[in-house]
């Protein structure tokens, strides 16, 4: 059987805005690397915020149709760690299209029954982006439709690094025993101890590489390439990967007659 994931649920019956027909699997978390905004941009002639103001639209888009379908859990890489070393003047537009972002999108979340949730180093943010993402969280936080978490100041080795520091303060407390140490309670130092790991992560603009995204949770993700622009992203793309990962082996280690036999 094709994709045999327990943890990923059967497709509900609901109408969804795509022509494309329902993939059989949706998986209960998608994680995705939106990227290719200033490619898009440079084809224009446009300048590089011009491509992430438009990639705003599409993720809209997959808000919606995310929640729509089911998807308990949508992760959007927004801004990494490295992305800091980026021009000024492209950092502060992205911060600004943020603060839109936060400010515009606030009724689409409490309509549809969505959580907003951040992971990251959001010290480093600017404190009225701080604020936003914070007064957001709390104003849906009881929402249990999906959670939209959004990675911004996001490393996955600062995320590592962080549940290192936490459980070595722990050490030194007398609290734990070095030797106690598990995968679980490792995961449970990571920054939404909550979230199970993503069953699928899509990267688009045709890039194959993790970019220090998710480094622990991505352990056991499909990956799925899209080679479409970031602001390009259709909903017709969304379903083709979702088809793609549907149509997926997933064995975890085991061989193909073991995962058959149960
Ligand atoms: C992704 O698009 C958005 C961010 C990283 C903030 P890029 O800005 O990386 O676009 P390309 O990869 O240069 O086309
Ligand atoms: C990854 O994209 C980060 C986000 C999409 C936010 P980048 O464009 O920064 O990644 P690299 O530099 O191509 O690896
Ligand atoms: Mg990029």
């Amino acid at each position: 059987m094709a994709n045999s994931d327990s943890d990923a649920t059967v497709a509900p019956l609901r109408s969804a805005s795509s022509t494309t027909p329902l993939p059989a699997v949706i998986p209960r978390h998608v994680a995705i690397i939106m990227d290719g905004n200033g490619r898009w941009a440079k084809k224009r002639f446009l300048p590089r915020v011009e491509g992430h103001r438009n990639g705003a639209k599409s993720v809209r888009m997959v808000v919606e149709e995310a929640r729509r379908l089911g998807v308990r859990h949508l992760t959007l890489f927004a801004f990494s760690t490295e992305n800091w070393q980026r021009p000024q003047d492209e950092v502060g537009g992205l911060m600004r299209l943020f603060v839109n972002y936060l400010e515009s999108e606030l009724d689409l979340l409490l309509r549809n029954g969505i959580r907003l949730r951040a992971m990251g180093d959001l010290s480093r943010l600017p404190d009225g982006v701080r604020e936003l993402l914070t007064r957001n969280e709390e104003k849906t936080k009881d929402l249990s439709g999906m959670d939209l978490i959004l990675a911004v100041s996001y490393g996955g080795r600062d995320e590592v690094l962080q549940a290192v520091k936490k459980i070595a303060r722990k050490i030194k407390a007398g609290e734990v025993d070095p030797e106690t140490i598990t995968e679980q309670m490792f995961a449970q130092s990571l920054y939404l101890p909550d979230v199970p790991d993503p069953e699928l992560l899509i990267r688009t603009s045709d890039e194959t590489r993790i970019s220090n995204f998710l480094l622990w949770q991505l352990a056991y993700s499909e990956i799925v390439v899209s080679p479409v622009l970031w602001p390009d992203f259709t909903i017709d793309e969304f379903y083709r990967c979702l088809h793609v990962f549907a149509g997926r082996n997933r064995r975890f280690g085991k061989t193909q007659e073991q995962i058959d036999s149960v």
